[in-house]
């Protein structure tokens, strides 16, 4: 599919990853809405940039934990955007929560952000991208089917000690990505990615020594790069034949054992 002109949702994509997605797409070609929680301020700088390329962009906030404000969120996109032609779920938290000390609501906000909102995303969009598909365009052509791209985690391949509740979402994103693939065909194209040591989680920096040993741990002997995730999700939104594919960008550390967590 050529991206040129398409219209894309990233959900928290105004800051680090979300950011390289979102910018990855408009280089593409694509028309961004940007999701963010709480960093207005960054999501206004990304969409000045998605502008400097040449593309429009909208911003709009959501706690997508809250059902209600995800069905706003989607207000606000109908408002500002005709047609919804990909979605990226990428907003997440990353959430250390001990097996033993994990409370009722430590899990149900893990699962509430990390699985429930995607699922909710991905049936509103499906919802909109099936009004469309297959359906002459503006243009005459036919309408390409939609895409929805996943944000998984190693920890949701790898059994990691203590990330029981964030693991078990990530793992059901995959999952979820697999049954919505079957569901949505031939209208829709649903597919995961699962980056690898990419950013540093906060309060760590790039050029840390733990982080840098991270990178020496996985088969290419490096972390990798935001434009690495970018690359893929560009790769997954244009290949027509690719549905229910999950692609590790992560140096090979899906190879590992238990990863390197
Ligand atoms: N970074 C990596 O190397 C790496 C590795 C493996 C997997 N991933 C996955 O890739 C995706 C992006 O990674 P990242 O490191 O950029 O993620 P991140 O910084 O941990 O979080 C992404 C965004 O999620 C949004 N968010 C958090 N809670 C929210 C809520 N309740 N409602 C709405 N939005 C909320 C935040 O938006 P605001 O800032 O606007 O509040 C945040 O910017 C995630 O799904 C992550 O699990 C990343």
């Amino acid at each position: 599919m050529k991206l040129e002109g398409t219209v894309a949702l990233v959900t928290g994509g105004a800051r680090r990853l979300g950011r390289a997605l979102t910018l990855g797409l408009a280089e593409a070609g694509c028309d961004l809405f940007i999701h963010y929680g709480t960093s207005a301020e960054a999501a206004r700088r990304t969409a000045g940039e998605v502008r400097a390329l040449g593309r429009r962009a909208s911003t709009a906030a959501a706690d997508l934990t809250d059902p209600a404000q995800i069905d706003r969120l989607f207000e606000a996109f109908d408002a500002s955007f005709g047609r919804l032609d990909i979605l990226v779920n990428s907003a997440a938290s990353f959430e250390r929560t001990p097996f033993d000390e994990t409370t009722v609501a430590d899990w149900d906000a893990v699962q509430a952000l990390n699985l429930r909102a995607p699922f909710l995303m991905a049936q509103r969009a499906a919802r909109r991208m099936r009004a469309v598909a297959g359906r002459p365009g503006s243009r005459g052509e036919l309408q390409a089917p939609g895409v929805i791209l996943n944000m998984s985690d190693m920890a949701g391949v790898a059994a990691w000690r203590g990330y029981t509740a964030h693991g078990v979402s990530k793992a059901g994103l995959v999952h979820l990505t697999a049954t919505t693939a079957r569901e949505l065909g031939p209208d829709v194209r649903v597919n995961v990615i699962v980056p690898g040591p990419i950013l540093p989680p906060a309060g760590e920096m790039a050029d840390d020594p733990g982080w840098r040993q991270k990178g020496l741990r996985v088969p290419l002997e490096r972390t990798g790069d935001a434009a690495h995730v970018a690359h893929a999700a560009v790769f997954l939104a244009e290949n027509d034949y690719v549905t229910g594919a999950t692609i590790h960008v992560d140096g090979g550390e899906h190879l590992l054992p238990g990863g390197r967590g």
